[in-house]
């Protein structure tokens, strides 16, 4: 949450906060904070105003495996939603992905009620690596390789990013790859092959950022992040200050 939303629900004045801004009183995990947008979570951090440590807020962070047929919203009037897999005393109007995954695309999707977090983790600037595993119905060739290096570009004339392609196999009716992209354009993996003249038969994500999807988990299943995974969502908040 912002830095200075918490401060607020203690009934902290703006003019307070920014009083006590610049004369360095707010301490997030014993360091001057830089900016009341600050992305804060108490649950992860310790926040300290004037000497005094504020409870706050903890957030919620959750790892879900998505099923193919499920739609990364909060609610659909055809299909089930992501947040149909989670039990109702999960399930939260502040909850939500972060990112999108088409409804046919399976794999990793974080779900989280922190919203700067989804933010910035969604925002060009941090450059959030994401690497899918994708089966597709015509050859794969080195070619392939350079032409998503150098940037493939829609038919629509749209010019990506430079992408990681890796053949896994290759035949004339199916191929298998991983593609790792640091955009997130509407159906841009499915794009991206067709630009190149093959159709995507399966997309499953994962990797997400730091964040590998759990082999574990089966399709359907969620948990929420581990220890470690939740000091790589204290990295990212560090890098919001
Ligand atoms: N690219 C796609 O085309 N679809 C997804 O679901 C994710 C990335």
């Amino acid at each position: 949450m912002r830095l200075d939303r918490l401060l607020a629900q203690e009934m902290i004045s703006r003019k307070a906060m920014k009083q006590a801004l610049l004369k360095k009183e707010i301490l997030v995990d014993d360091c001057p904070a830089n900016s009341l947008a600050q992305n804060v979570d108490t649950g992860l951090q310790k926040l300290v105003f004037q000497g005094r440590q504020i409870q706050g807020y903890k957030h919620t962070y959750l790892m879900l495996h998505k099923p193919g047929r499920v739609v990364t919203a909060s609610q659909d009037k055809d299909l089930p939603t992501v947040m149909d897999l989670l039990p109702p005393d999960i399930q939260s109007d502040q909850l939500y992905a972060v990112g999108r995954l088409d409804r046919d695309t399976t794999g990793l999707l974080l779900l989280t009620d922190n919203g700067p977090l989804g933010f910035q983790l969604l925002h060009p600037q941090y450059h959030v690596d994401k690497t899918y595993q994708v089966k597709v119905n015509g050859p794969l060739t080195s070619e392939h390789i350079q032409q998503f290096k150098d940037g493939i570009v829609f038919l629509d004339g749209t010019v990506c990013k430079p992408a990681q392609l890796e053949i896994l196999s290759s035949s004339s009716s199916l191929s298998q790859a991983t593609i790792t992209i640091s955009e997130g354009k509407f159906h841009q993996v499915k794009k991206m092959f067709l630009s190149v003249g093959v159709k995507v038969t399966s997309l499953k994500r994962v990797q997400f950022g730091d964040f590998t999807l759990d082999p574990e988990l089966a399709e359907g299943q969620y948990r929420p992040l581990n220890p470690e995974e939740l000091k790589i969502i204290k990295n990212y908040l560090e890098k919001s200050r």
